[in-house]
């Protein structure tokens, strides 16, 4: 692991515990998330049937490769349960995502599985949304332009995401706008509007989402918070 990069190792191990046999999970993007995977593709290969439906093509490659099964919805009609990580954690159990650029289907796949864990070193948890200064925001590559115009009325100034001068293309084929962010103290209501704008796709924030928060501190130790699901 690179040097300042905290570890998420327990709160995977964790989580693992929580499938069983039978199981169709959701497989989350990132960091935390790959831990998770590695953690559950250890088990497969030890014999523990699952099927699992990840949440970007990264993630697909890496449960392919450790030998997990997927399966699409056109295979299940729903989940039990979606392990992720997350950017942002606030006291609400509220979440900002998408650094990692899988917001869209992270938020598809978390909204149909019946329990949504969320992974987390103790340096994403925040004391109100937009406080690490970011909320991504897809938008389909046609309406960029009036959408970055009309998320900057609404009080968000955006630059298009890129990667070695060329604006990154999401696993849906769209792109992402960086939104600053100061304090977001009302993300279901702000999700909404944005969602409002013709073009937007998808926002990073997850309001009322999270079942389980499992945060990792930096001694290793595992805090297990309830999330803002009804
Ligand atoms: C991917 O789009 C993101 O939502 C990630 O789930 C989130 O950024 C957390 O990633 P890390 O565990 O790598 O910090």
């Amino acid at each position: 692991m690179p040097a300042n990069t905290p570890d998420t190792d327990a709160i995977a191990a964790k989580a693992v515990e929580l499938i069983s046999a039978g199981m169709v999970v959701g497989l989350g993007t990132g960091k935390a998330a790959t831990a998770f995977i590695e953690a559950l593709g250890a088990k497969v290969q030890a014999g523990l049937r699952i099927r699992g439906l990840p949440t970007s093509e990264v993630s697909a490659a890496l449960a392919t490769k450790l030998g997990i099964p997927l399966v699409t919805f056109d295979d299940v009609d729903y989940l039990d349960v979606c392990v992720d990580g997350a950017d942002e954690i606030d006291p609400n159990g509220d979440l900002v995502k998408g650094y990692g650029g899988a917001l869209v289907r992270e938020k598809i796949v978390a909204a149909y599985a019946r329990k949504f864990v969320v992974l987390a070193g103790a340096e994403k948890v925040v004391s109100v949304l937009g406080a690490r200064g970011k909320l991504p925001v897809e938008v389909v590559s046609f309406a960029l332009t009036p959408c970055r115009k009309h998320l900057e009325r609404m009080g968000f100034p955006s630059q298009p995401r890129m990667k070695d001068g060329q604006i990154i293309v999401t696993d849906n084929g769209n792109y992402i706008l960086d939104c600053v962010t100061t304090a977001i103290t009302n993300p279901a209501e702000t999700d909404t509007k944005m969602l409002a704008i013709p073009g937007v796709v998808g926002t990073g924030l997850f309001a009322k989402m999270a079942h389980i928060i499992m945060i990792q501190a930096e001694d290793g130790s595992v805090e297990v918070r309830q999330g803002s699901a009804g």
